[in-house]
């Protein structure tokens, strides 16, 4: 793999500025924002009011503790434009994310926001590696979701040449990165595998594509994984992480350097880490939910949200700005199985470590009696197919699951392109239990 390491000179003079800097950068435009959100949204004036806060109350960074947290029921219930700080008609963009139950979350952006976001997509772009003149697939889905536009006008603002293939075709997705010979792919990393997969299908060897960095997120994956795609197509994988309610993708992105966990914009976007229990902020290295307050948004600024995200606040390395790791799964994603806390990665790791399995897999929550059981669906690779094949990588993984995550699941190898395959976010867990 070739380095890709940006030259200093082309990096914004803030990511390598000094943490005193950074603080009190951060201390003025927090201020701002939260002047802005009690003037001129009715749901923070009530919920300041409610807790005896005031925008004036925050002389340093830490005072933000003492100001409420927003959830997404609270975007729900101010369906669809409730929280947008400025008039609608300042609003030049909308978007809504894919929601799990009920109405989407709607988001709004205004001009200043949008130039913000492709601004902070071309820094990401530019931690990955990717520089002027390059190319960049992009296969994030178009329409709604942030991932496509927002990673589309990041590209464009780099001065790169953008393919807006957007998600699925996945024959026509190998096609053209064949015939364009792009740099790199922005994708989810279950398309990437699904990507990878249709090349082996085609009888081309990927470690002849063009992609040198592959700008992966927008779901959790893990170093095995990230090791595998390395490999395959002998480029870079890094990750991009990001959420509608704050912006999109790019609001953290790793640097191809250390590849040691996404580095947060902290200039726009201040993190906190909190017990997901008590809502005590915690200190930087522990595990815990992480929330945003929003620095610079004009549509619609966001105090204290709650991402349910859980990862940890790590210190600068190749910027000053703060890291976090690897998201190791949502609070509220967590599967309790028999007690036990599971988390779909944990799942996908001891996959990946049995040699004769795919790298696709589906959790099945199922009810056994009155007791919920895991079914994990995984398929052998077209070279294993043979039932002793079948039966050792069944008890393999059953035994690593067993040992390391510490519950029994029931393991069903298929036959090779029997596990559903992802055309965007991969659907990890389908929860098939009897309900009440
Ligand atoms: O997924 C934005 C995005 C698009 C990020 C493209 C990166 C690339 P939402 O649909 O609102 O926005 O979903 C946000 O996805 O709270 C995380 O749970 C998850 N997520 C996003 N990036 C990562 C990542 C986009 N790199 C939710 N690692 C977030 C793990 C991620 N999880």
């Amino acid at each position: 793999m070739r380095d890709l390491t940006p030259n200093r000179a082309e990096l914004d003079p803030i990511e390598i500025a000094s943490i005193d800097e950074i603080r009190s950068l951060q201390l003025q435009r927090l201020k701002w924002s939260l002047r802005h959100a009690y003037d001129n949204v009715a749901m923070y004036k009530a919920r300041f009011d409610a807790a005896g806060v005031h925008p004036d109350d925050l002389q340093e960074l830490s005072d933000l503790a003492k100001f409420p947290f927003t959830t997404k029921g609270d975007l729900r219930d101010a369906y669809p434009f409730g929280m947008f700080a400025v008039p609608r008609e300042q609003i030049l963009r909308l978007h809504a994310s894919s929601g799990t139950t009920g109405k989407p979350t709607v988001v709004g952006y205004t001009q200043k926001d949008i130039d913000t976001w492709a601004d902070l997509l071309a820094r990401s772009l530019r931690a990955s590696g990717l520089r002027r003149g390059d190319m960049v697939h992009n296969a994030y889905g178009y329409g709604l979701f942030t991932g496509g536009l927002g990673a589309h006008y990041g590209i464009e603002r780099l001065g790169a040449t953008v393919v807006p293939m957007s998600g699925g075709q996945t024959e026509k997705q190998v096609t053209l990165i064949e015939d364009f010979r792009p740099d790199g792919i922005m994708v989810t990393p279950s398309y990437m595998l699904n990507i990878l997969e249709q090349y082996h299908r085609m009888g081309i060897d990927p470690r002849s594509s063009s992609l040198k960095v592959g700008v992966f997120g927008a779901e959790p994956w893990t170093d095995a994984m990230r090791r595998e795609v390395e490999a395959a197509f002998d480029m870079h994988a890094v990750d991009i992480y990001g959420l509608s309610e704050i912006m999109g993708p790019g609001v953290a992105n790793e640097c191809v350097e250390t590849k040691d966990g996404p580095v947060i914009w902290e200039d726009h976007f201040l993190p906190e880490i909190i017990d997901p229990e008590t809502g005590a902020v915690l200190p930087d290295g522990e595990l815990g939910e992480l929330v945003f307050t929003t620095l610079t948004k004009e549509g619609l600024p966001m105090v204290r949200y709650r991402t349910r995200d859980l990862t940890r606040l790590l210190p600068g390395t190749a910027r000053s700005m703060r890291r976090m790791a690897k998201i190791t799964g949502r609070s509220d994603d967590m599967i309790i199985l028999r007690g036990v806390n599971v988390f779909p990665s944990q799942i996908e790791e001891q996959m990946l470590t049995v040699e004769a399995l795919a790298p696709y897999y589906q959790i099945e929550l199922v009810s056994k009696g009155r007791m919920d059981a895991m079914r994990i669906h995984v398929e052998v690779l077209p070279a294993a197919t043979a039932p002793e094949q079948r039966a050792t990588c069944t008890a393999q993984l059953a035994k690593r699951i067993k040992d390391i995550v510490g519950i029994s699941a029931e393991i069903l190898v298929g036959d090779p392109g029997s596990v559903e395959r992802s055309q965007g976010k991969a659907r990890r867990v389908v929860d098939n239990r009897v309900k009440g």
